[in-house]
């Protein structure tokens, strides 16, 4: 194996559709207008000498070592900075154009320190390939590069570091930051020998503005700026291309590896879903791999009050399959269920369900997506007949205007919002709804044009006013709406939403969004052009989730904005794999592809495929077959990644459930909180250690390769394979691929998907059949997916969660760029660095009325529970509305949330809790029992002492 390389072609790629032909060294070139000679020159394969030119950027021209002759024209101009012209005639290489780069390296290799063989980047730097490219054989100004600024070395980030007598001052790195990931955190300071790359004002990169993307590591050519690993294991030998285990985006990277050891993830230029950009979390969090705290060895207790014994897998497997048995022997067969993973592959959530349906006999499967996107799968399957967005995230380069709906990218889905700040500075409106000022309202060079800070749980009312704004003045699109929709729904629909009660001035009283602000954002999305609306929890999250994804659905038909590039409907989904979990039939109702079990075409497909009788009653959800627990009926479970303790709302609920259950059976990389309540643990294995696909919210299904052996001994997909020959079902497969084989066997939209495909191709995204061989970048084009679009009334009912003289506040909750869910990986990664606690983000007038100063520990409490944090006293947050993350499990937000739940899907309202907040002077009494009960359940007993 060796190192995947990507060609650098120096300059991005042009768009236009006209072609030019020019001649570069006697050979005839035809390229897109606009496209730079160096470019040119590289697609036909002649590589001009460049340092501060890379096709990530725009090209700058500081460098002057891509000179070339152009016939009738005097001097000689830089290749990266001209374009071709028709009938150009361009010369790369003469004798006056080698004289004059080897004159220009050798000022640069003057002012460099020359320590190539002890240099972390010794056969990764550009500076050393292009002194070769040009032929420098002497310097005649020196080597030692003395004038150049050493204000020493800053070792503050946690995975790099930026060595200043190394800089060539390219101003890469700076523009890295700006073009690609839109954060404005480097300058180039000072002037002549005196320049020097600085993060913020003259800071360290920790203490600046710097987001630790790696997009400046990425571009500098030299060892300045360098990964941390590549001191401490050396440079890479290998790599294998792979995808993100963190977010819905899916960013492709390429590990890089130095034998068995992961030296760097590197982000893929080629990845259609992040086109060579990363965040913190895929490009530096990755250590948790390898953290001395992952459990390698299975264990069995046979009290949660016992300490831990480590047994051999065999006794570990036999142990838990025989309780299943015992207790559907003793209770009935539906007294037993299990929860895949969004965390693990399509393979292995697909092999989950089907050990449930075929082994255990019943339905009773769900799947972290209960808690977050359920209502997206249902307000978009009834609007437009599939339970997906609608683009690939290329489409945000061709939308006009976004709207961003109860989201925010820059920490959730970094790598997207990198891309929509990239096209909003391009002149792209931005309108923004959300009760926080989040980093998307405004940001360096980004100020949304419009932001409705809506109190939580308001949605639905907003998007109808939206709604009646465009009706009532006529902005609707009608001829959209006649061919591609039921033109009496969309009248019943109008007749609806032009309700004087649903007016911006109705709307404004309950929702604290002013009306013209409303009428304002509704005249731009319907007026301004290709209008594309991305959303996230904060839209699903809620008692009426299903109704705000059916209202935003109704806003896009009824402004024709669905079918094309640019526009379309966009749920950011949370973790990298839910999107397939939910593909994948891990709902207790559906079968792979959304097909309803009680479907006797579709299960009998399953039955014969699998050869077993499956139940045709849908089984049932989380938070079923928890209340099942506490009724007595519900005895065991299997969860595979997920931490439902932690990640559920009302957790003394959770809590409860499994403690009455006989058999809690969890396969994770580490004793996860919901491994409190288990009685056999089985060690899970990370990405990096086996074969299989992730899908992501584009619907782009991904390989991911196996980069080196499970520590813990087996792949996820091995282990639930042990599982069910000890339950009496045994499955063969001797490979994932296989699995993919079956599920595209199985499931139509996955039809034409392969390894084989997927090698070739890179990625597709689904649907990937007879019908769309080449997979469906962009949803419902000629038509929708249910025949005609359905507008559906979204009628406001406030939720029941309301606020009172107890608890006058509304909590709402989200997420931060350097933590991830829980926080399991990332708390276990330098990342910590950043984000050590969840802090209360508390408005100064509320904090003020209660005494409390930032910093202070205070009580949150609601009518489920209480918990103390630390309080954040900020503007971000609107008078009478506070928030929280959930990255920590001594805080235990979720202790506060309520069982309110969603009325189509059960998803929970985590968004929406009344509150009360008050000073406090430490851990509330819940919170000490649990640190003394965590304590307890972690202890273990180990192998060889078991012997
Ligand atoms: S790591 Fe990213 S945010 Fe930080 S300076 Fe580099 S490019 Fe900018
Ligand atoms: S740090 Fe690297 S990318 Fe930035 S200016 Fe210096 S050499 Fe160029
Ligand atoms: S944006 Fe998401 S998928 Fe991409 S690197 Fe970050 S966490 Fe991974
Ligand atoms: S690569 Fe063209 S001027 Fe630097």
């Amino acid at each position: 194996m060796s190192l995947v390389q990507e060609i650098d072609y120096g300059t991005p790629r042009a768009k236009a559709v006209k072609e030019v032909t020019l001649t570069i060294d006697g050979e005839p070139v035809t390229v897109p207008e606009g496209t730079s000679i160096m470019r040119a020159a590289m697609e036909r394969g002649t590589q001009i000498p460049k340092l501060c030119a890379t096709d990530m950027l725009d090209a700058f021209g500081s460098c002057r070592l891509c000179l070339v002759e152009i016939e009738g024209r005097a001097g000689t101009p830089a290749s990266c900075t001209t374009p071709v012209a028709t009938g150009m005639v361009v010369r790369t290489q003469t004798d006056r154009l080698k004289r004059l780069r080897r004159g220009v390296m050798e000022l640069y290799i003057s002012d460099h320190p020359l320590d190539c063989l002890t240099c972390s980047a010794n056969g990764d730097c550009e500076l050393q390939d292009m002194a070769g490219a040009v032929g420098l054989r002497d310097v005649r100004y020196g080597y030692a590069g003395e004038k150049h600024p050493n204000p020493g070395k800053d070792e503050s980030n946690p995975y790099f570091t930026y060595d200043p007598p190394k800089c060539i001052v390219c101003s890469r790195c700076v523009r890295a930051c700006e073009e690609v990931q839109g954060t404005f955190a480097l300058t180039i300071a000072g002037r002549g020998f005196d320049s020097v790359v600085s993060p913020g004002m003259q800071e360290s990169f920790l203490a600046s503005e710097c987001v630790s993307c790696g997009a400046c590591v990425q571009a500098c050519p030299t060892a300045t700026l360098n990964e941390k690993a590549m001191y401490d294991i050396g440079t890479p030998e290998h790599s294998v291309v792979t995808t993100c285990a963190y977010c819905g985006v899916g960013c492709a990277f390429k590990a890089e590896m130095r034998g068995e050891e992961l030296v760097r993830m590197v982000p893929y230029k080629d990845g259609e879903a992040n086109r060579g950009h990363s965040c913190v979390k895929g490009r530096f969090a990755w250590g948790y791999a390898t953290h001395k705290e992952r459990i390698l060895k299975p264990m069995i207790r046979a009290k949660v009050t016992d300490p831990w014994k480590e047994v051999s897998w065999d006794e570990a497997i036999a142990h838990a399959a025989s309780e299943f048995k015992r207790i559907q022997a003793k209770y009935g067969k539906d007294s037993v269920g299990g929860i895949t993973s969004s965390r693990c592959t399509n393979e292995e959530t697909f092999l989950v369900q089907k050990l449930i349906r075929a082994a255990f006999g019943n339905n009773n499967v769900d799947t972290c997506a209960r808690v977050c996107h359920s209502p997206t799968g249902y307000g978009l399957g009834q609007t437009y007949g599939t339970s997906a967005g609608t683009q690939n995230f290329d489409s945000v380069e061709q939308c006009d205007v976004a709207v961003v709906i109860g989201a925010n990218p820059a920490a959730a889905h970094p790598v997207f919002a990198s891309r929509l700040k990239k096209r909003l500075r391009q002149g792209a409106k931005l309108i923004v709804i959300d009760p926080r000022r989040t980093e998307m309202v405004q940001s360096p060079h980004i100020e949304a044009a419009y932001h409705l800070p809506l109190l939580p749980g308001t949605n639905v009312a907003v998007l109808t006013a939206l709604a009646h704004v465009i009706v009532t003045e006529g902005l609707y699109d009608e001829k959209f709406i006649r061919e591609r929709c039921d033109w009496d729904e969309f009248q019943h629909w109008a007749e609806f939403v032009s309700l004087p009660q649903n007016s911006p001035e109705a709307v404004a009283k309950l929702s604290g969004v002013r009306a013209e602000t409303i009428r304002g954002a509704a005249r731009l999305y319907a007026t301004g052009g290709n209008g594309a609306i991305y959303y996230g929890l904060g839209v699903t999250e809620h008692s009426q989730g299903s109704t705000t994804v059916m209202a935003i659905a109704n806003l896009a038909m009824a402004t024709g904005n669905i079918g094309r590039p640019g526009v379309g409907v966009n749920p950011l989904r949370g973790q990298n794999n839910v999107q397939g979990s939910c593909d994948m039939g891990s709902f207790p109702h559906e079968l792979s592809g959304y097909r309803h079990i009680s479907i006797d075409s579709s299960r009998q497909l399953f039955e014969k495929d699998w050869g077993v009788t499956l139940d045709k009653e849908p089984g049932l959800r989380i938070n079923n077959m928890l209340d099942a627990a506490v009724d007595g009926s519900f005895k065991g479970i299997y969860i595979q990644g997920e931490d439902i303790l932690q990640s559920d709302p009302d957790t003394k609920h959770v809590s409860a459930g499994l403690e009455a259950m006989e058999c809690v059976v969890v396969q994770d990389l580490f004793l996860n909180e919901t491994a409190r309540f288990a009685h056999v643990f089985l060690p899970g294995s990370t990405f990096l250690e086996k074969d299989g696909t992730f899908t992501n919210a584009e619907r782009r299904i991904q390989r991911v390769r196996k980069v080196m052996s499970p520590k813990n001994g087996y792949a996820d997909w091995e282990i639930t394979l042990l599982l069910a020959k000890a339950l009496g079902y045994a499955m063969h497969y001797d490979h994932p691929s296989q699995i993919m084989d079956e599920i595209a066997r199985l499931t139509p939209g996955f039809a034409n998907v392969s390894y084989q495909m997927l090698d070739e191709r890179g990625s597709v995204q689904w649907p990937c059949n007879d019908k769309a061989p080449d997979g469906s970048p962009i949803m419902h084009v000629n038509g929708f997916v249910r025949g005609k679009g359905k507008f559906i009334v979204t009628e406001y009912i406030p939720t029941d969660e309301k606020t009172g003289p107890r608890f006058p506040l509304l909590l709402t909750t989200g997420r931060i760029l350097s933590q991830y869910n829980v926080g399991a990986q990332t708390r276990r990664t330098g990342n910590s660095v950043w984000h050590s606690e969840d802090r209360l983000e508390i408005h100064p007038h509320d904090a003020e009325q209660r005494g409390i100063r930032d910093g202070d520990w205070v009580k949150l409490a609601s009518r489920a529970g209480e918990t103390t944090l630390r309080a954040l006293i900020t503007e971000n947050v609107a008078p009478g509305v506070v928030y929280t993350t959930f990255h920590h499990p001594d805080t235990q937000a979720n202790v506060i949330t309520t069982d309110f739940s969603d009325w189509a899907t059960n998803c929970p309202e985590y968004k929406v809790t009344a509150v009360q907040i008050s000073p406090s002077n430490g851990p509330s009494r819940w919170q000490q029992e649990y640190e003394e009960f965590s304590r307890e359940s972690r202890r273990i007993t180990p192998l060889e002492a078991a012997e």
